[in-house]
C-alpha cells in the first residue's frame, strides 16, 4: 500500500468531508501531534519515573496516575492554542474549560479521555486517548454555555482514539467510514494501514468484567449468560477476552467483531463509563464501521447528556451480538410492566 499519511488522507477526502476546512484539519493535526507526544512519553514511561499514582483522586473518584496528568496537560496545553476550539472537556477536569481570550478561538468543542485504561500503565499493557469533536451550535453569544456542549453523540463531527500498544495507532472517523493509521516512529507520521474498517456482523468474543457478576441485575446476568451458552457462526463457543482498557477492548472488537459490555450494577447504577468522552465517540466509530452501540435500552448516540461527566451502561460491537443483548433487556422491561 502506498504510504498515505493521515494529513494527506484528510486532504484527499476534503471534498467529501464538509468539516475538513482548514480550521478542522488544523484541529486534527494538533490533536495527532499531542497523541505522538503522549505515545513517546508512554514508550519510555518505565525509564522516566512517570509510572504509578500521584496520590490524588479525580472528579470520577478514581486514583490519578502520573501518566493521566501528563497526557491531560499535553492535550490541554496544545489544544487550547490550536485556534479551532472554543471549549474543551476532559475526563480529568471537573469543569468545562473555555479557551482563554488570549488565544484565537474557533467553532469546535473537544471532549477527551486523555488516558483510557490508565490502571494498566504500570504493567505495560495497552492504553489510549479517546476523543470526540462537536461543533458549537449556530447563533451563540460570546461565552460558551454548558448547554451548547451537552450534545448527543449523533452531533459529533468526528471521533476516534490513539491506541498506545505494540504499535501506536490512530483510528478516526469524520463521518465517512472508519480509517486506521499506524505510527511509523522512524518517520514520525501516522500512515494509512487500515482503510474502511468494518465490524463483522457477528463475532466470536464477548468482553466483560465478570468480577462484577454478584452486583448485576437480572438482565445483565442473562445477557452475559447468553454468551456463555451461545455458539458462534462456526458452531464454536464464544471466547472471553478482557483487557480492562476500553480502548483496547474496543479496538479488538472493531477488528475481530464480538461484543464489549459494561452493564450498570448495584454499586454503579448509571454504569461506569463516561457518556461523552468514552461511550459516544466509540459508538460513533462502531456505527460508522457497520456495528452497533446501545445502553441496553436504546442507541448510545441518541442519549443527551445531562452533565459533562454523565455515565452510561455500554454494549458495543457486532450488530447481531448487541441486538441479542437488547432483546434480553426488552424482554425484562416487558416483564416489569
Ligand atoms: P480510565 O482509565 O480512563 O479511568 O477508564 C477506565 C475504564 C475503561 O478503560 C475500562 O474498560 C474500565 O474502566 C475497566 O473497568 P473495571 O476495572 O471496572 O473492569
Ligand atoms: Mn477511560
Ligand atoms: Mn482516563
Amino acid at each position: 500500500m502506498a504510504d498515505i499519511t493521515v494529513t494527506e488522507h484528510l486532504l484527499l477526502h476534503q471534498k467529501r468531508t464538509p468539516q475538513a476546512t482548514g480550521q478542522f484539519t488544523g484541529l486534527l493535526y494538533d490533536l495527532i501531534l499531542s497523541g505522538k507526544s503522549i505515545s513517546r512519553r508512554i514508550n519510555k514511561a518505565g525509564l522516566l519515573d512517570i509510572l504509578g499514582g500521584t496520590g490524588e483522586v479525580n472528579v470520577q473518584g478514581e486514583n490519578v496516575q502520573k501518566m493521566d496528568t501528563i497526557a491531560n496537560r499535553i492535550l490541554l496545553y496544545r489544544m487550547e492554542r490550536c485556534g479551532a476550539l472554543c471549549a474543551m472537556s476532559s475526563e480529568e477536569e471537573a469543569e468545562l474549560i473555555r479557551v482563554s481570550p488570549e488565544f484565537p478561538r474557533g467553532d469546535y468543542i473537544l471532549i477527551f479521555d486523555p488516558l483510557d485504561g490508565s490502571s494498566n500503565i504500570d504493567v505495560n499493557i495497552n492504553v489510549g486517548t479517546i476523543f470526540s469533536i462537536l461543533r458549537r451550535p449556530e447563533g451563540h453569544s460570546d461565552e460558551v454555555t454548558l448547554d451548547e456542549v451537552l450534545q448527543p453523540g449523533l452531533k459529533q463531527v468526528a471521533a476516534g482514539y490513539m491506541l498506545y500498544g505494540p504499535s501506536t495507532m490512530l483510528v478516526l472517523s469524520t463521518g465517512q467510514g472508519v480509517h486506521g493509521f499506524t505510527l511509523d516512529p522512524g518517520v514520525g507520521e501516522f500512515l494509512l494501514s487500515h482503510p474502511n474498517m468494518c465490524i463483522p456482523e457477528q463475532g466470536q468474543i464477548y468482553s466483560v468484567n465478570e468480577g462484577n457478576w454478584k452486583n448485576w441485575d437480572a438482565p445483565a446476568r442473562e445477557a452475559v449468560n447468553w454468551f456463555h451458552g451461545c455458539e458462534t457462526s462456526d458452531g464454536k463457543p464464544y471466547s472471553s477476552r478482557y483487557v480492562g482498557a476500553l480502548v483496547a477492548d474496543f479496538h479488538r472488537t472493531l477488528i475481530n467483531g464480538g461484543i464489549y459490555m459494561y452493564p450498570s450494577d448495584a454499586h454503579k447504577p448509571q454504569g461506569k463509563l463516561r457518556l461523552m468522552c468514552e461511550a459516544a465517540p466509540l459508538a460513533f466509530l462502531a456505527e460508522q464501521a457497520g456495528g452497533k452501540a446501545s445502553d441496553g435500552r436504546g442507541r448510545i448516540l441518541e442519549r443527551v447528556p445531562d452533565r459533562l461527566h454523565a455515565r452510561t451502561p455500554l454494549f458495543i460491537g457486532s450488530v447481531k451480538d448487541v441486538e441479542a443483548v437488547e432483546n434480553i433487556y426488552a424482554r425484562h422491561a416487558n416483564l416489569a410492566i
